[in-house]
């Protein structure tokens, strides 16, 4: 099958020369194309030709994006999509006052979700979720990472994982898997933490690599959640059971979390809205990605990750909703840009490499997809505009009329 995406106004390549990332001054550098259209051969891009030399005979479909402009697929990198139940009343309490860490500590948050999925079922857990897969979709998404961690015990880890893999089945899209069980402690084992960490390593994680249900393993490295030592030892053994680690560290307080990530050789630490300065220096020029998630920052009305500082730190950075029931009840990917340019200080070129080429890499598929790059994955996401300012400046518009996975169009907002 020969597709060709034909004549569009921009095309955003992202293109890294086969790096696989950017940092520094390169996060500026969206390598763009103009008068340009793009050769499809199966799920692949074959190549870039000047309009002037294009015979579109040569094509067994022609997609028509005059007007339009071209990025690579959207690769969100951080949700917890999989969840049922609603927080609202706890959002009300936080514009009371009450912070979210003593939500938490009065019984509610993260084990709040977690009493609700216990009670809903793997189909109807599949339905609840299809619908905001769908919606990333929309949007551009042709990746997608989703996290286990709202069910804490082992039958329902291993539920939430079914369901994640079942979505990957379902959708055209890729879907990444990642086992959270060390989201928090469970209230079953509150005065025995020790249990809970040892139920993760010699039961759940055996069984989750057996089973290959995740790519990946997570953990909360927070007062409220696992301490630096906690996590080295649930990393240790997942890294020994071939599973890479990403780490939430840095939210609310910096307790060691980064180190541990070093340790581990985690792909990612996400958050980092506290980080002091004596932490940044540790990620500079190193390949682990900082995925930073402004959005929980505006939900809980909380500081913002000195982004700033990490990208002139040389740091990697990348960026995502962290879509999730208690601190970003948010899936709108415009909103984040947005946020990103406005609060965390970003240029619309830093979020497009951010939200690309970077995210890709936080999920370690950086050589495959993230950036348009001839013999990558086919993965677009096309947009009515001509010109990419309108990603930040159109604020919580989707824009996205077209998203295609692996040389097919996945999404067609016009129906065609
Ligand atoms: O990424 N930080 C921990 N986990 C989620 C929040 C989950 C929740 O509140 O349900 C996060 O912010
Ligand atoms: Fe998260």
């Amino acid at each position: 099958m020969h597709r060709l995406i034909l004549n569009p106004s921009q095309i955003i390549t992202a293109d890294t020369n086969g790096v696989g990332y950017k940092r520094g001054n390169d996060l500026n550098k969206i390598e763009l194309i103009e008068n340009h259209s793009i050769v499809i051969e199966k799920d692949i891009i074959k190549d870039f030709v000047p309009n002037t030399s294009v015979n579109k005979n040569q094509f067994d479909e022609i997609i028509n994006a005059e007007d339009n402009i071209v990025l690579p697929g959207l690769v969100e990198c951080h949700t917890h999509l999989v969840f049922s139940g609603s927080r609202a009343d706890e959002f009300k309490q936080k514009l009371a006052g009450v912070s979210y860490e003593d939500i938490f500590r009065n019984g509610g948050g993260i084990n709040k979700t977690v009493n609700s999925v216990r009670e809903t079922s793997f189909t109807e857990l599949i339905n609840i979720a299809s619908k905001r897969v769908q919606h990333f979709i929309e949007q551009g998404v042709t990746t997608l990472e989703i996290k286990s961690g709202y069910g804490l015990d082992f039958e329902n880890e291993i539920k939430l994982l079914k369901v994640i893999n079942h979505l990957n089945d379902k959708f055209p899209i890729d879907i990444l898997s990642t086992f959270l069980g060390a989201h928090t402690i469970p209230k079953e084992f509150s005065s025995n933490r020790n249990g809970y960490i040892k139920l993760i390593i010699d039961k759940m994680l055996p069984a989750v690599s057996k089973e290959k249900l995740a790519d990946t393993c997570d953990a909360f490295c927070e007062s409220t959640a696992f301490t630096k030592d906690e996590v080295d030892l649930i990393f240790n053994k997942a890294n020994e059971l071939g599973l890479r680690c990403k780490l939430h560290t840095d939210q609310f307080n910096s307790i060691g979390g980064i180190d541990a990530a070093i340790k581990n050789n985690a792909i990612s630490v996400d958050h980092l809205e506290v980080i002091p300065d004596d932490e940044i220096s540790k990620l500079s020029n190193i390949e682990m990605v900082c995925v930073l998630l402004p959005g929980v920052s505006y939900f809980l009305n909380h500081k913002y990750a000195p982004a700033e500082k990490l990208i002139d730190n040389n740091a990697i950075i990348a960026l995502a909703t962290d879509f999730n029931p208690g601190s970003s009840n948010i899936s709108n990917i415009s909103f984040i840009m947005s946020l990103a340019a406005v609060k965390l200080g970003m240029s619309i070129e830093q979020i497009i490499s951010a939200y690309t080429i970077n995210s890709a890499k936080a999920l370690n598929l950086s050589d495959k997809l993230g950036s348009l790059e001839i013999g990558k994955q086919a993965d677009f996401s096309i947009y009515d505009t001509n010109n990419y300012a309108d990603l930040i400046y159109q604020t919580t518009e989707n824009l996205n009329i077209k998203t295609i996975k692996k040389g097919k169009i996945i999404f067609d907002k016009n129906g065609g």
